[in-house]
């Protein structure tokens, strides 16, 4: 489903032509099979969101190679990846990015307007994914009328409402509380078995961690070799560290 072959990547910080090169990734092999559930964890800085945006195109690898669903992306254009990412990949991340000037229920419904599909099938789907959000009854609500975790559960249900084949997450459960998270995993494990989505899912929560097949660890830009040790024991000593 999703292959990255030796993918290097370094940032150039600073002025022009007093660039300084920071190294990020380096060589990292990772694959991932359709249907897999993939938390990816490791301290602050050790490069997972900077992975997340090389698989979803938003930034081009320095060196190496991405595959997804065949398709070699770092081949494409701009624009053939910005197509590419919309017919294949949904987004959760922290921050949720919700058009202030529409409704809860037009923010979910929005990327089916943008798809063209028929309007009787694009509003049942938009209730039925605020429904599964736990949202029904805000859907007439803005986003400044609902609170932090509403909004991101909005942008959750937009993020799943074209049924993605791939779902890339970002600490999609930072602004929840138990509750709302617990909610959370449990529509990721729903889609999961109903529909084979694959989820790649950036934490440093255990419980998130723990809906995860497996677990991939970044060690200051590499992928470290599985252990049977607790992949949070590092976890536990960067929380005492920040
Ligand atoms: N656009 C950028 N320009 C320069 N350096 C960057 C850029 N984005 C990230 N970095 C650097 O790359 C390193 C990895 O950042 P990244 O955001 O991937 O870490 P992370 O593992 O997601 O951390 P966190 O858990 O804090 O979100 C950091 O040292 C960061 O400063
Ligand atoms: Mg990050």
């Amino acid at each position: 489903m999703i292959e990255v072959q030796g993918v290097s990547h370094q940032f150039a910080i600073g002025k022009k032509g007093k660039e300084r090169i920071v190294p990020v990734l380096h060589h990292i092999d990772m694959r991932v099979e359709q249907g897999e559930i993939v938390a990816i964890v490791g301290r602050s800085g050790s490069g997972k969101s900077t992975l997340l945006n090389l698989i979803s195109g938003y930034i081009r690898p320095t060196l190496g190679d991405i595959r997804v669903m065949g398709q070699t992306v770092t081949k494409l254009s701009e624009g053939q990846w910005a197509d590419f990412r919309l017919a294949h990949f949904g987004f959760m991340f922290q921050s949720f990015q919700l058009i202030p000037s529409m409704t809860a229920f037009e923010n979910v419904e929005l990327p089916l307007v943008l798809q063209g599909m028929r309007i009787d099938r694009r509003k049942r789907r938009a209730s039925d994914m605020l429904e599964r959000v736990g949202l029904a009854e805000y859907a007439g609500h803005y986003p400044g009328e609902l609170s932090g975790g509403q909004q991101q559960r909005v942008s959750v249900a937009r993020a799943l409402v074209l049924n993605p084949p791939i779902v890339l997450a970002d600490e999609p459960t930072g602004s929840l509380d138990s509750d709302n998270e617990r909610q959370l995993l449990r529509l990721i494990g729903e889609l999961n078995r109903e529909q084979g989505t694959t989820f790649l899912i950036i934490t440093h929560d255990e419980q998130v961690a723990a809906v995860g097949h497996r677990t991939v660890t970044l060690q200051d830009g590499r992928i470290r070799p599985q252990t049977n040790g607790n992949e949070f024991d590092d976890l536990a000593t960067a929380h005492v560290r920040f």
